[in-house]
This record gives C-alpha cells, structure tokens and sequence, in this order.
C-alpha cells in the first residue's frame, strides 16, 4: 500500500479544511475529485498531488488500483457513499458522516472490519466527535449512567457560494432504513433502543461558558449513537444549536417533513437546496461547543463542556489528526468513532479545551 492519504471531495470546503491539516502535520495527501481546475486551485501552488476521477465509481477504482493506506471520504450523503468507498479501500476508513444512518452503518461493519484487519472511523466532523469526548470525560471510571443529553454548539464561519449537492443531499437523506420510526422523523434511545423523537423537540436553553444563550433542540445526529456508545446509557438525546426550535418551526416541522417522503417532491427540494447561494459571513460567537449532562441512577448529575474554535476548523483537524494516527499505525481494528478509538485527547490535540466538574 502507498503511505499516503487520499481525500474525496478535495475540493469541497471540508476536504479542502482536511487538506490544509494534513499538510500542517506534514502528511503525505492526495486530493481526489472531478474537475482538474478546481482540483489545481484546492491545492494550490507546491500543494497535495492531485487526480481527477470522474465520479464516486472512478475514484473507487482508483483506491483499488493504487491502494492509498488511508482514505478519507467528504462526499455526503454519507448513506450513499461510505459503503461504496470503505468496500474499495485495502487499507483505513474515515468519514464525516454525522446522521444516525450513516455513521450506524458504518459502526456495523466492525466485525468485519476487525476480521479484514482494518479500521473505519465514521463522525469525524465537529459534531460527533464534540459531544462524545466531553461524555467520555464525564463517564471515566463511574458506572454506567441512566441517561444523557449531548448539545453541540457550531460557530462557523461561512463563506460566499452555493451550499452545494453534498451537503443538500445530506440535509434531505432523512433516515433511510433506520429502525425505531420514519425516514423523516427524529430518533432518541429509550430504555437503550432507537425510538421516535421530534425534530426540533426537547428545546433547552443553554447559557454557554462564555455567559450567551443558546437554545438546542432534538434531532437525529450521529451524536446520538456515540454517545450511547460512549456512556452505556439506556436514554439518550441528543440536540444541536441548528435546528429551527421557535413555536412556528417546531409547529410546522412534523407537517413538512412527512412531504420529503414524495421523491420528486424531494428531488426538487434537493436541486433548489444546493443552488442556495450563501453570503460570507462571519462567525456567530467566539468558540464552537460539545456539552453534555449525564444523570447516573442515584441522582448524580455531571455537566461538561468543550471549548473549541471555528467548527469547519475542527471538522478539517479531526479527520487529519486520526488520518496521521492512522497512517502512523495508532488505530486498531474495527468500527468505531473517533473518541471511542483515540480517547477524550484527541479533542485536545484539535485544539478544544475541556471545562468539567470538579470530582
Ligand atoms: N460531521 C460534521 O461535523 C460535518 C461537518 C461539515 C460537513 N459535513 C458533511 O460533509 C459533507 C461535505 O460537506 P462540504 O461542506 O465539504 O460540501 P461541499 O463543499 O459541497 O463539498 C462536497 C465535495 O464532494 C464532491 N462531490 C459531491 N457530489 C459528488 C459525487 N456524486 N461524486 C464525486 N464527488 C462529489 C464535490 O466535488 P465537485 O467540486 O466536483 O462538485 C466536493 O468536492 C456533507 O455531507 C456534510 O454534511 C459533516
């Protein structure tokens, strides 16, 4: 295999994030993706190597032929993509999913992923990684919560352009094929299994370290699994600062959503969605946050947060720091999510700073 790390989707702004933190640690890169011009701009003068490869097939064939030791996949929707690409590669896996069916997905394949020698990680992007590192710090060497509520709090700074297809795709996937309710419904473990839960339910409001107020609502993240995963908890929410969580969004919510069902109706969302063009902007507040509240059976509640800086940062940091552990020969077979394979620190080594209860 070729001690290099490919990127799909170099030239998206996620791949180009993880790129940029290869490069600072110095690790050998390629950026992958389908046009040459934008793939010679995303490096940049002296960059990454790149190759071009005309769709996610041709970049599989590529992976196959060439045998990167490590890939890392930023082409959403990851429910689409991740079994396609982790199936090509011969050697590590990573991802940024960051929905109940995709980064699940990719957690099921452990067992074979242990019997193959290799490793997948799948959430390493801000959210996921956010809220389990500060559960894994709350739960360390206690017993086994009851339950668990994860917040993660992204200050992005945006820049000008369309969102793109990867990321309307994404937002538009839903949940297909996940048990415990519909495609388009939000998820919750109750007594330690998948249930029904309202998108943009549970609003709580938030007063962040700093001293501002958030308020986080319900909704179907890949949080959700790590979490449970991280604690062992039989209930488990998981929220983000993202999702409309007013009256007349939580009002129409359950009316909408019913609708994505139709697939013209979510095709055209979807081609609308991407051609959506953002203005820069810059970020909302100064740090980006993972927070969670663990509550153990006799009472006990433990509070934590994470501090860390702008989240498309982290979600450029994340994949490369347990890329270059990888490559490094630091992982271990299986599944897993990045907390639950390179521990609380790995936050750390991105830049975040724990704020937790004194014990
Ligand atoms: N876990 C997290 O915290 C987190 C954070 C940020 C983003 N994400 C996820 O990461 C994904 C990418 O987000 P982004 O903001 O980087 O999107 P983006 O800027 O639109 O970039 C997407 C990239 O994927 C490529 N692409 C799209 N469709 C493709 C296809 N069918 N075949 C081959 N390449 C394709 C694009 O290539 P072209 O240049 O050729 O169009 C582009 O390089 C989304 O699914 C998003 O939800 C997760």
């Amino acid at each position: 295999m070729s001690a290099e790390v490919w990127i799909l989707g170099g030239t998206g702004r996620s791949g180009r994030a993880v790129a940029a933190e290869l490069a600072r640690r110095g690790v050998p890169t390629v950026l992958v993706g389908r046009d040459e011009s934008r793939l010679a701009a995303a490096a940049g003068p002296g960059g990454a190597r790149t190759m071009v490869a005309a769709s996610l097939d041709d970049a599989a064939a590529q992976i196959r032929r060439q045998r990167p030791e490590v890939v890392v996949n930023t082409i959403g929707p990851f429910t689409a993509t991740a079994g396609v690409v982790a199936d090509a590669c011969p050697g590590h896996y990573l991802d940024l999913a960051n929905d109940v069916a995709a980064v699940g997905a990719t957690l099921a394949r452990h067992d074979a992923a242990v019997a193959a020698g290799r490793t997948l990680i799948t959430g390493a992007g801000f959210g996921v990684t956010a809220t389990e590192s500060v559960v894994v710090k709350l739960c360390e060497g206690r017993p086994r919560p009851l339950r668990v509520r994860v917040d993660m709090v992204p200050s992005i700074a945006m820049e000008a352009g369309v969102l793109g297809d990867a990321l309307a795709a994404t937002i538009l996937d839903g949940l297909p094929g996940v048990e415990g309710g519909g495609r388009f419904q939000g998820r919750r473990i109750v007594d330690g299994r998948l249930a029904p839960a309202r998108v943009g339910g549970d609003p709580m409001r938030l007063t962040l370290p700093d001293g501002t107020g958030v308020t986080t609502a319900s909704m179907p993240l890949g949080e959700l699994l790590a979490a449970q995963r991280a604690s062992g908890a039989r209930h488990v929410v998981a929220a983000s600062s993202e999702v409309p969580s007013g009256g007349v969004a939580r009002a129409l919510m359950p009316v909408v959503l019913p609708l994505l069902n139709w697939r013209a109706l979510r095709e055209f969302a979807r081609r609308r969605l991407a051609a959506v063009r953002v203005a820069a902007a810059g970020r909302p507040r100064e740090h980006s946050w993972g927070h969670a509240v663990v509550t153990w059976a006799d009472g006990e509640v433990r509070e934590g947060w994470l501090r860390l800086g702008d989240a498309q940062d982290v979600t450029g940091a994340v994949p490369a720091e347990a890329a270059g552990r990888l490559l490094a020969g630091a992982g271990r077979p299986g599944a897993y999510t990045p907390a639950a394979l390179f521990g609380a620190e790995l936050a750390e080594a991105c830049g975040g700073s724990y704020l937790l209860p004194v014990s």
